[in-house]
């Protein structure tokens, strides 16, 4: 069956020549999930099965958001209050809340508890024109949370696949081993522990493709992710790192030196050269800077003159990163990191893809999965200039439609 959706007032969607294409008056059209033609109407003169009138808006690729913490309990809005008295990320760490509120409010939750809040997540981000995400566990610090976490994820993708029709992996699931230390643990010994113990039964369980650790001080030392690193490596895991977030610790060139996919944050990464020309891509995070109440950005322009892919996502988290909007990502991106907009749209799409191994997404052209958002926009760029702006009108996933 074709279905054909016409009536595209401009078509928007990097190429694999590294270019943006914007088509005015463009049809696109698919066949069981795949796009079949994408160009102007006026080439186009197949019989369709099936129409959707994109009355005159504009198409963009499904966005793919490459770092979320997609299930953790509760929330932490009664950070704002302590964040209004003038607490930093740091002081309300120390006094109990951070990472470790979140923890406390994730251990214990159910199977069910934890597909629902995911689920629910996960409406969020597709809202935002989001058709693959990556997602971390993490908010466990507990072998069975974490394995009970990792679980939902696989639900999660299962029931987000199921509902397009199409069996290929939605949400790319990540072990984020080192994330904080537990309460009345003993650093090395933890890390110990987790190489030695959850690895070796997250690895069994078949539940993740990469695994995650945060370098940064007052968390895990270099040395010790490294340790964590090579033995996932070892068992076929591959690695993203959240690297130089709060401090400068060379966490990218870690990354660089471990062969990990991608080196995460990098607010406070100022030797750029490790990545040029490496196999580890950068994830740009700027919804963690603004929601940490920071104003320093990562140097995209470094890592983009230089020749450098970048990826955009949302580190969607209740703590650093409250948001599941690319969209919003995109914006902040656009005032604060001197991102274009075709920079910015390549950044949520094609590289975010690529960072996660898939290369059947993340572009609109023949034999790619048809993963497409509708906006009610004039020009495509209006989706990075309105901030917090319009949504889109519908989400496509595998050429079903996903959005109510
Ligand atoms: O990516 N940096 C570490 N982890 C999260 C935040 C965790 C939290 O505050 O809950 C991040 O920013
Ligand atoms: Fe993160």
């Amino acid at each position: 069956m074709r279905t054909v959706v016409k009536n595209i007032g401009q078509l928007a969607t990097p190429l694999s020549d590294g270019s943006v294409a914007v088509t005015r008056d463009a049809v696109l059209s698919f066949v069981a999930g795949k796009i079949e033609f994408v160009g102007p109407g006026r080439d186009f003169g197949e019989p369709a099965d099936e129409t959707y009138d994109a009355a005159g808006g504009v198409v963009l690729p499904g966005f793919v958001d490459a770092h979320t913490h997609l299930v953790f309990g509760g929330h932490r809005a009664q950070e704002l209050e302590l964040r209004a008295r003038g607490q930093s990320y740091g002081e309300i760490k120390a006094a109990g809340g951070g990472i470790m509120s979140t923890v406390q409010a994730t251990r214990g939750l159910g199977q069910e508890d934890l597909l629902a809040i995911g689920l629910k997540h996960l409406a969020w981000c597709v809202r935002a024109g989001t058709t693959t995400l990556e997602a971390k566990s993490g908010y466990g610090l507990d072998l069975s949370t974490e394995l009970d976490i990792l679980l939902a994820l696989h639900n999660i993708d299962l029931a987000f696949a199921s509902s397009t029709g199409l069996k290929t992996p939605r949400v790319v699931s990540t072990f984020l081993g080192l994330h904080a230390v537990p309460e009345g643990a003993e650093t090395d010994s933890f890390v110990e522990d987790v190489i030695d113990r959850w690895l070796p039964a997250v690895h069994g369980a078949g539940l993740a493709t990469y695994v995650d650790a945060f370098v940064e001080q007052g968390y895990f030392s270099p040395d010790q992710c490294r340790m964590f690193v090579r033995a996932a490596q070892k068992l076929g895991f591959s690695a993203r790192l959240h690297v130089d977030q709060l401090t400068v610790g060379g966490g990218a060139a870690l990354a660089v030196e471990l062969g990990a996919s991608t080196a995460d944050h990098m607010e406070q990464t100022v030797d750029f050269i490790p990545l040029i020309d490496s196999d580890t891509i950068p994830v740009l995070l700027p919804g963690s800077v603004l929601g940490l109440g920071l104003n320093k950005y990562a140097d995209a322009r470094a890592l983009l003159d230089a020749g450098s892919p970048v990826v955009l996502a949302t580190d969607f988290n209740p703590g650093t990163s409250p948001t599941p909007s690319l969209p919003f990502v995109m914006a902040l991106a656009a005032r604060h990191m001197r991102m274009t907009p075709e920079e910015c749209l390549k950044a949520v799409t094609d590289h975010a893809a690529r960072s996660l191994g898939l290369h059947d997404r993340g572009r609109l052209e023949p034999g790619l999965l048809a993963d497409f958002s509708v906006w009610p926009l004039v020009d495509w760029r209006e989706v990075i200039q309105w901030i917090d702006g319009p949504r889109p009108v519908s989400v496509w996933a595998a050429g079903t439609k996903i959005t109510a």
